[in-house]
């Protein structure tokens, strides 16, 4: 007789996300659910907020999670902070700042795009060119591109939003909880990010901050905002103190999610933003002394996401498959203009272990060689041990 029960393969997650998950979080998942409104549950809240503002670096008062996935947080950034007619100046330099473009075309923002190659960060020189240009209200990009693995450097690009009076929206998905954000030192007046990377819960809450100038410009706006479930003035009245109901929150992501915090807050962030280096510098190493390539040049490579290039005459679908089906090891595919042409393999929150890198470059080297495809694994794991200093 089939059986009812729910079944899942036990996987090890190393791709774009979700990633691994610490058993202290996946306990969280089974505490009572109790009502939105409940004073316990309010209290899990507040706790959620005062510890995500320790991740964003942040004073701002309203900072918390959005329902949903990480894309919830970039449609309350995007639909809060830009209105018909606003300019904004939106860095694509891969698929998620394309989305971003998207999203504020929606708003039927005036939109100006700043593209880039794929794989390379943004130029702090163009977007002065731009800037001196005309003005502007934001300037949108994204901090840890997940389709690329690059890691944009953000004190140029801080110092001339300063300059010039502009907010800054940031995507930080792949980079809050495993690489620094400066929310406040970098002036971001609206930043978002995810729960199921870097700070290791389920996917469905979008971390997000908003500065005080945000939240203001969003009270003053000429048009309403046009999302209503993500509009920051309504949530604040039940995320801030007037605890007013705006919809039913969902406590067991809350909790899972709060777990995974107070894990960040018990590790230390600078501490986790080392462990988040030292293993992608390892990994890398591997890497390129098994002979694969990487995508990024080594100034712009992002910590939590790796990508390799695919050796040429090597089917990229049959090595995924390879990996699921044999390890039980999944990892990413590119996506959009480098699909089929880079891996990208995930080292985040409790994903970003030694044992993970080792059991990557071995199981990769396996998946390679039945491709007929030859890699040094001997000389990968000595490189990536002696990264490691071990
Ligand atoms: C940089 C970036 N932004 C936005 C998103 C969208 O997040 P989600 O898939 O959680 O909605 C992702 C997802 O991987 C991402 O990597």
């Amino acid at each position: 007789m089939p059986s009812n029960r729910l079944e899942a393969p036990l996987r090890k997650l190393m791709g774009p996300g979700p990633l691994d998950i610490h058993p202290r979080v996946y306990q969280a998942l089974t505490t009572p659910v109790i009502g939105h409104l409940d004073p316990a549950y309010l209290k899990t809240l507040d706790r959620v907020g005062e510890l995500l503002r320790n991740v964003f670096a942040t004073q701002n008062r309203l900072t918390h999670a959005t329902p949903g996935t990480g894309t919830s947080g970039m449609e309350a950034c995007v639909a809060n902070l830009l209105e018909p007619g606003d300019a904004v100046l939106v860095c694509v330099l891969g698929y998620f700042g394309d989305r971003i473009r998207q999203m504020a075309e929606r708003q039927e923002a005036d939109v100006t795009l700043l593209e880039g190659e794929w794989g390379k960060p943004a130029d702090p020189e163009r977007i002065k060119e731009e800037l001196d240009k005309r003005s502007y209200k934001v300037i949108a990009l994204v901090h840890a591109e997940t389709s690329t693995g690059v890691l944009q450097p953000m004190d140029e690009i801080s110092r001339l939003a300063k300059e010039y009076g502009v907010m800054i929206l940031l995507d930080s998905v792949t980079s809050l909880g495993g690489v620094e954000v400066k929310a406040d030192e970098w002036g971001l007046d609206a930043a978002y990010s995810c729960s199921q990377k870097c700070i290791g819960a389920p996917p469905g809450l979008a971390p997000v901050t908003f500065s005080d100038r945000a939240v203001e410009a969003a009270r003053n706006r000429k048009h309403p905002i046009r999302s209503w479930y993500l509009d920051i003035t309504l949530l604040d009245k039940y995320w801030g103190s007037e605890r007013v109901y705006h919809h039913t929150s969902s406590s067991t992501l809350n909790y899972a999610l709060l777990e995974a915090l107070q894990l960040i807050d018990e590790e230390g962030l600078q501490h986790r933003f080392n462990r988040h280096l030292k293993n992608h510098k390892a990994l890398v190493a591997g890497v390129e002394a098994m002979g694969l390539e990487m995508l990024v040049e080594p100034p712009y490579r992002l910590p939590t996401l790796n990508t390799v290039r695919i050796p040429e005459g090597v089917d990229d679908v049959k090595v995924r498959g390879y990996l699921l089906e044999k390890f039980n090891l999944e990892i990413g595919g590119g996506l959009g203009a480098l699909k089929g042409k880079v891996w990208r393999v995930g080292l985040m929150g409790y994903s970003s272990s030694v044992e993970n890198v080792l059991f990557f470059l071995s199981s990769l080297s396996r998946a390679l060689a039945v491709q007929g495809c030859k890699s040094d694994l001997s000389s990968g794991l000595d490189a990536a041990m002696s990264e490691l200093g071990a």
